[in-house]
């Protein structure tokens, strides 16, 4: 069968990786991709703003099934447009349609539904315009730290968190009044904060049973320990030993279950992925986000960890046969290490020579690279991200550092404490 990956971060490139390595795949297409994915796949151009763009590539290709990387296409309803389309009537699609995708579109919508059904989640006010004085005032009653989240995507920006409450009330007035993250901020939660350590749950769903995929534990700031600004991710780790056998099986019961029923009960259909960004708040989960979609980098941590053949996985998922469907993991560990450009996440220097990017003995993802007139150079902020794999996180650990040392271009940087928390937690 020919498969089609929207999306142009290492995270399609894990999943182009993995889908090639299935018996079931003919042609394996990754659209835009990046100067990595044309490694495991034919890169085609797209413009993923343009429904006809998408379209014509799909009947170009002869495309069987398609899986969409990232949320933004979902959340513009691509998914309903593909199909409320003839031409595409025995497609298989992994991804929402446009509702089932407000779970990562609207803040405010998921929430709801998470209060709903009653899904342990940090307590929150939406406020808006109108609201915004009370907002103010509410700030005033509250204890710092103070979370204020836009309620629409906003590129992984949204999420301010600061213990200063003017700075909170600034940042109140700039996303509702000065629209600083356009429509997404004109509503903005003002949540909880929660104490913890954060772990990603990702299962695939088709809308009635789901199988959980490996977990993970990513690294969002760009210095070590967890300091300086937010980035789109500097690593990620899987396993996370303190997400035990007592705390999925917590996780299954109030989080998972109650989401998938509350999707059932609420007519919202749900194909793809679903990402349960949670807080261990001393042994209880609790859900701070979903997305729609896998992550990145944890996709280039957990997809090496998954045994059973991807690609049946996507199809049985597609055709609503999840039920009959087991998945094995690897026993192995993974860490990956993400090398970005000077600068990121702020401004940084692209169209720079990657003068070595495939270290041995491990894993290497693509993420901003491309190739220019035969020469492989950088194209964005996070280059390209590196997995080792051990029989512990220790020796995953060790061979993602040393391979992130040998990946050479001007202005490299990594973090080199990816993990480095949890195997001192004696992991
Ligand atoms: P997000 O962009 O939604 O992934 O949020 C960015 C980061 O903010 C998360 O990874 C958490 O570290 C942090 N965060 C979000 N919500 C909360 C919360 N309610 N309590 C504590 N930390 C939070
Ligand atoms: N690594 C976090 C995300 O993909 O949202």
């Amino acid at each position: 069968m020919n498969v089609l990956v929207l999306g142009s971060g290492g995270r399609e490139h894990a999943m182009a990786w993995k889908i090639r390595q299935s018996p079931l795949a003919d042609q394996v297409f990754v659209a835009p991709g990046n100067g990595g994915t044309s490694e495991v796949a034919i890169n085609l151009n797209v413009d993923l703003t343009s429904l006809f763009s998408i379209k014509s590539i799909l009947l170009n290709n002869e495309i069987d099934l398609l899986v969409v990387g990232p949320e933004d296409p979902l959340v513009n309803g691509l998914v309903n447009d593909l199909i409320a389309d003839d031409d595409f009537k025995k497609l298989k699609i992994i991804g929402p349609e446009r509702l089932g995708a407000q779970l990562e579109g609207s803040k405010e919508f998921s929430k709801r539904f998470m209060e709903k059904y009653k899904i342990p989640t940090a307590g929150a006010k939406v406020f808006d315009e109108v609201s915004f004085p009370d907002g103010l005032k509410y700030l005033d009653e509250l204890e710092p730290p103070y979370v204020l989240k836009a309620d629409g995507l906003a590129g992984g920006k949204g999420v301010i968190i600061t213990e200063d409450v003017e700075e909170a009330k600034d940042a109140l007035d700039e996303i509702i009044n000065q629209n600083k993250f356009g429509d997404s901020g004109s509503k903005v939660l003002i949540e909880e904060f929660l104490t913890g350590i954060e772990v990603s749950f990702f299962i695939l769903t088709d809308g009635k049973s789901y199988r959980l995929l490996p977990e993970a534990k990513d690294y969002k700031r760009i210095g070590e320990n967890d300091e300086g600004l937010n980035t789109g991710g500097m690593g990620a780790i899987s396993p996370v030993k303190f997400a035990d056998r007592i705390f999925k099986e917590k996780v299954h019961e109030r989080i998972i279950k109650p989401t998938i029923a509350g999707l059932k009960k609420e007519k919202i259909p749900y194909t793809g992925f679903l990402f349960f960004g949670l807080i261990n708040v001393s042994g209880e989960p609790y859900i701070i986000e979903y997305n729609v979609r896998l992550g990145d980098p944890e996709t280039q941590a957990i997809l090496p960890r998954i045994k059973t053949d991807f690609l049946e996985l996507l199809v049985n998922t597609a055709e609503g046969n999840l039920i009959d469907t087991d998945i094995e993991y690897e026993r192995y560990s993974a860490a990956t290490v993400v090398c970005v450009s000077e600068g990121y996440p702020e401004t940084y220097e692209t169209g720079v020579e990657i003068v070595e990017g495939k270290p041995n003995g491990v894993l290497t993802f693509h993420a901003g690279s491309k190739v220019d007139e035969g020469t492989l150079v950088t194209n964005g902020g996070r280059v390209l991200a590196v997995t080792g794999l051990g029989k512990n996180l220790g020796e995953a650990i060790s061979k993602g550092i040393r391979a992130a040392e040998q990946v050479r271009y001007k202005g490299k940087y990594f973090r080199s404490d990816i993990g480095l928390d949890l195997t001192e937690l004696g992991q």
